[in-house]
């Protein structure tokens, strides 16, 4: 909403919550209290916010006068009932779109922004034109029911709403269509602009991701193999991508992917693919997210059995947090299962991120960090400098690829760390001759080449 407000002056667009003091963040005075880290949203803000773009709890006059609503409300996969652990629970926007049955006035074109199973379209469609034989106010009113996923990436934003691939908007009403696509034709070339059917659009969402996810967990496969094999996973990466048939995007490897929407993506997916009782289908799809599992959970192993079979009371300095750079997002982060791991074989983990507090390192943990005075040798605590962060320690686990680590002082490192000490890359930005030539042991995701030097 910050950058249509940006881009199109003569729109007001209110952003609205039930959660009070998420709105109260976003209007705070102090940009830097923004709820959300994202590189050039504070620039933007600054420049619209009491213009024209609003934030506020006053659900119902924001309905009311609204002639689009943009629902978006978050699809968490369902934890329990039927289809726990893949289908999306829909609750949020089934209570937003009864919200809107509610208040609205007129003609309303209500916007599916989440992302949301196939045919939930036909959900909100129903809710509200059925809203209309209890509604008692004025009864002159409609809605057009829209599509219009997301495609943005967290860290990139900004970057990626003001030059997409592309804008799709699904729907069957040519009118309520062609009028979303005028507010995105203020500053996005009108052929970057796909008309479509509303199912396609949802479907097309899903797929997005899950062709993203599955690159993902195809060059973490890979980059297993390298390290037996002694192939370096970035030249096969660059060799691969080279293709232009493949492309060189998304093929890094890492510690799996996380984030609030592959893995949920995904399974959604292999929900309704078992729905239609398209098994093997849904069991491709699967794959993508069980491989992701096991990549987190190799790296865990793998460190515990390097540091010779036990981390039971040794200092583990985990660098980053987020479930990638340039967020504050641990949503799914592979650093959350891997801490995890390590506090379960005894571990003291120390945590530093440039941009995730302490706070929402405990909430996503569920655990507290151990305190000062605590003499017990296993918990984790909170560290906002690098160098405290690996005083003592045994290893150091890379696992966001924030530029602060790209250059290191590993001589420095090598004097504060317990030896022998080691180093686990698995975002490969560190230099794995320095770290060497530091006197400390190395490992790097995917570097057969390197690893194979220890
Ligand atoms: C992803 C998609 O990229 C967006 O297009 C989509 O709109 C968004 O989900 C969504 O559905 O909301 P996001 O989760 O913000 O965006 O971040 P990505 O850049 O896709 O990264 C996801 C995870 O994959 C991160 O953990 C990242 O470190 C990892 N990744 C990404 C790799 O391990 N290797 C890569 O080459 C790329």
């Amino acid at each position: 909403m910050a950058v249509i407000a940006y881009k199109c002056p003569k729109i007001n667009t209110t952003v609205v919550d039930i959660n009070k003091e998420k709105i109260n963040l976003w209007n705070s005075k102090d940009l830097n209290l923004l709820p959300v880290y994202e590189p050039g949203l504070r620039n933007i803000i600054s420049k619209v916010r009491n213009i024209n773009l609003f934030f506020s709890t006053n659900i119902k006059e924001a309905i009311e006068e609204a002639d689009m609503i943009f629902i978006s409300v978050n699809t968490p996969t369902k934890s329990k009932g039927f289809g726990a652990g893949y289908a999306s629970d829909l609750k949020w926007v089934e209570s937003s779109a009864r919200t809107v049955a509610e208040h609205a006035k007129g003609h309303t074109i209500v916007i599916e922004k989440s992302t949301i199973p196939v045919r939930t379209a036909e959900l909100i469609q129903k809710i509200l034109e059925e809203s209309n034989f209890s509604y008692s106010g004025d009864n002159k009113r409609s809605f057009a029911v829209l599509s219009n996923p997301e495609f943005l990436a967290e860290g990139s934003a900004i970057r990626d709403l003001e030059n997409p691939d592309r804008v799709l908007i699904g729907g069957n009403d040519n009118k309520a269509m062609k009028k979303l696509s005028k507010v995105y034709e203020n500053w996005i070339p009108k052929e970057k602009i796909l008309l479509t059917n509303l199912w396609s659009s949802e479907l097309s969402k899903l797929s997005a991701n899950a062709f993203l996810a599955q690159r993902i967990s195809s060059i973490n496969s890979i980059a297993s193999l390298c390290e037996k094999t002694g192939a370096n996973i970035m030249e096969v990466s660059r060799a691969v991508g080279l293709d232009k048939r493949i492309g060189e995007d998304f093929l890094k490897s890492g510690p799996g992917f996380g984030g609030s929407c592959f893995q949920k993506d995904i399974l959604n997916l292999v929900y309704i693919c078992r729905f239609y009782n398209l098994n093997e289908v849904a069991d491709y799809w699967e794959e993508v997210v069980k491989l992701n599992n096991w990549q987190r959970r190799r790296i865990s192993t793998l460190v515990v059995q390097t540091l010779y079979g036990t981390v039971t009371a040794k200092k583990v300095s985990i660098l980053g947090f987020s479930f990638k750079a340039n967020t504050n997002d641990t949503r799914e982060s592979a650093s959350l299962y891997i801490v995890r791991d390590l506090l379960e074989n005894g571990a003291i983990v120390s945590i530093h991120d440039p941009k995730v507090s302490m706070d929402q390192i405990q909430m996503a943990l569920g655990a507290e960090p151990k305190q000062q005075n605590d003499d017990t040798d296993y918990g984790w605590f909170y560290e906002d400098d690098i160098y405290e962060s690996v005083r003592y320690s045994d290893a150091i686990i890379i696992l966001t690829e924030w530029d602060e680590y790209r250059n290191l002082d590993w001589i420095k490192c090598f004097n504060l760390m317990r030896k022998p000490s080691w180093v686990f890359d698995t975002r490969d930005v560190a230099n794995p001759f320095e770290v060497r030539n530091a006197g400390i042991n190395y490992w790097g995701l995917g570097q057969g080449n390197e690893n194979f030097k220890n």
